[in-house]
């Protein structure tokens, strides 16, 4: 069963929709298989640690960690690509923004390759592009990186299997176990509906809500394009993220 947009929102509390996120078993995704459960669920209450412990020091980020573009790259060079802008707000249930939150991304380079020692694709690495970067959210819960668009890639799924362009973005909030984990994807990309991952997800509105329209009014001329990505932590209109579902 699709979400119910035209549910009325009610309290503070929304329990996390299932009917929105992928079976865990989804023979197409190849990995699902290995990876799905084959017992029965468990359910383990909250406790304190799920909200308290140790946590990151904002006074940690380094001027360049939100510039894709030069945060690896030699002085005086830069990564090679479409330079884009992304940016957005992140949203609790009622469309409050969430201050002080920390968002990083990683993502393939130009060509569709991470740098990464188990990365397996020909495309060649591109020494001034690392692939990682991160930001905290403002007072007004904005975030903004810079950096280059990624190429799809292909993957090991079947035997022509593309990932569409994405970028991996994972937001801590103010404890170590308040960690969520999404994917964005860019406007127009014919290789979103043909992916294996994301036709594992039955609600198209939730599809939806993880691709970022191209926003003209944030691009750079003559510099970058811009994509705007909002990411909502809670409600009906909750971006999906891919933690595993209690239990699973
Ligand atoms: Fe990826």
């Amino acid at each position: 069963m699709a979400a119910d947009d035209s549910r009325p929102e009610s309290g503070a509390f929304f329990a996390r929709d299932s009917t929105v996120h992928p079976p865990a078993l989804t023979p197409s995704y190849k990995t699902s298989v290995a990876r799905s459960p084959k017992h029965a669920k468990l359910s383990l209450g909250t406790t304190l640690s799920e909200m308290t412990g140790p946590v990151f020091g904002h006074d940690l980020l380094g001027d360049l960690d939100n510039d894709l573009i030069l945060n690896f790259a030699a002085p005086g060079e830069s990564a090679i690509g479409p330079r884009i802008v992304v940016h957005g707000r992140l949203l609790d249930e009622r469309r409050r923004p969430v201050p002080g939150a920390l968002i990083e991304v990683w993502q393939a380079n130009a060509g569709g390759r991470y740098r990464h020692r188990k990365e397996s694709y020909l495309a060649p690495l591109d020494p001034n592009f690392g692939g990682c970067g991160r930001v905290i959210t403002d007072d007004e819960g904005h975030y903004c990186f810079r950096t280059i668009q990624p190429g799809p890639y292909p993957w090991p799924n079947g035997p022509n299997e593309w990932r569409p362009a994405h970028i991996h973005f994972s937001i801590f909030g103010h404890g170590f176990a308040q960690r969520l984990i999404t994917q964005m994807y860019f406007e127009g990309d014919p290789l979103i509906p043909r992916c294996p991952i994301v036709r594992t997800i039955p609600d198209e509105a939730a599809i939806r809500r993880l691709i970022a329209p191209l926003d003209m009014n944030h691009t750079i001329p003559m510099d970058a394009r811009a994509y705007k990505f909002d990411i909502v932590l809670r409600g009906r209109r909750s971006t999906l993220f891919e933690n595993r579902l209690e239990g699973n």
